[in-house]
């Protein structure tokens, strides 16, 4: 059994990813959610997880961390995920509030008692960073990290860059350095971790997890939608995906690098190495990742 903990700034393909190690409980244990401001500010993406959460009675340890990226401001990215950074669905009501320790206790806390943790990295890895820092003694209880974020030549925000990277790369420069045995997903092999915009057309009304996923997914859509696309990366989905199913990716070990300063910022330097402590993805099986990724809703359906 998997123990993970997930980091993350819900955000549409947050969810996707926490759906997907929902319906693995056989598989994945989650252990807690830490938030970090990303796609939108912390308020915003902790209040969406927990309305996501509690509106399919799901019981979870929600830990707030960091309220801004270690020296740079915070950055809400409203085109991708509008104003609330989870537009699509409305939530009236949500009893599920989070806990009263920061993300840096509850990760210490938990990771302390268990043998080894895996941690997912969804959004920019402030928090993460953050704990290695404060806690170097126990970072080797951490089995693995595996992170959405980076690009070996491409950028979603800048030419080069990356959001979460971008969004925070002092950050992403310590954890990069760490001791830590981190698997990537960089925007690459997004370009396989895909699904094709028909898939929700039968969701809407079947049930309150597919209605939801298609109201998430309907407006996540739209910004694929407007350049033409047929399908859209599902960048954070990628992360759970490659724990289960290591054997649809391919990818090589490098020693990442990070560009602090403004006009590169976030851009990844990737320096292939077999002796890398990264392993960064580059391709995976784009038909067995949707099939898998509809799989994991109707099991999660049942579970509910
Ligand atoms: C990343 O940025 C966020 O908006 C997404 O949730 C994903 O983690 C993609 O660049
Ligand atoms: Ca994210």
């Amino acid at each position: 059994m998997y123990k993970v903990i997930i980091d993350c700034d819900p955000g549409h393909d947050d969810i996707m990813a926490i759906f997907c190690a929902l319906a693995n409980k056989e598989k994945i244990d989650i252990l807690g959610y830490t938030t970090v401001c990303g796609n939108n500010l912390l308020d915003k993406v902790t209040d969406n997880l927990c309305n996501v959460l509690s509106f399919l009675n799901i019981e979870a340890m929600v830990a707030k961390g960091a309220h801004k990226p270690l020296f740079y401001d915070s950055e809400p990215q409203p085109i991708a995920h509008g104003e609330s950074g989870l537009d699509g669905p409305v939530f009236t009501y949500s009893n599920l509030k989070p806990i009263n320790l920061n993300a840096n206790d509850f990760l210490y806390n938990t990771i302390s008692k268990e043998e080894k943790v895996i941690l997912f990295g969804l959004g920019p890895l402030t928090n993460i960073a953050s704990f290695i820092q404060k806690h170097p003694d126990i970072i080797s209880k951490i089995d693995k990290l595996i992170i959405m974020g980076g690009s070996i030549y491409k950028g979603n925000i800048l030419e080069e860059s990356e959001f979460n990277i971008y969004c925070d790369p002092h950050s992403a420069k310590i954890v990069f350095d760490s001791s830590l045995d981190i698997i990537l997903a960089p925007l690459e092999v997004c370009d396989f971790c895909t699904l094709h915009h028909n898939i929700i057309e039968d969701f809407k009304d079947k049930s309150k997890l597919f209605q939801l996923t298609y109201e998430i997914l309907e407006f996540y859509f739209r910004y694929s939608k407007r350049k033409g696309d047929i399908k859209s990366p599902v960048f954070d989905l990628a992360v759970p995906m490659y724990l289960l199913h290591p054997e649809i990716f391919e990818g090589k070990n490098a020693f990442v690098d990070i560009i602090l300063d403004q006009d590169k910022r976030g851009k990844t330097i990737i320096n292939y190495n077999e002796k890398g402590n990264t392993l960064v993805l580059d391709k995976c099986d784009n038909h067995l990742f949707e099939q898998y990724f509809l799989n994991d809703l109707n099991t999660l359906e049942k579970l509910l």
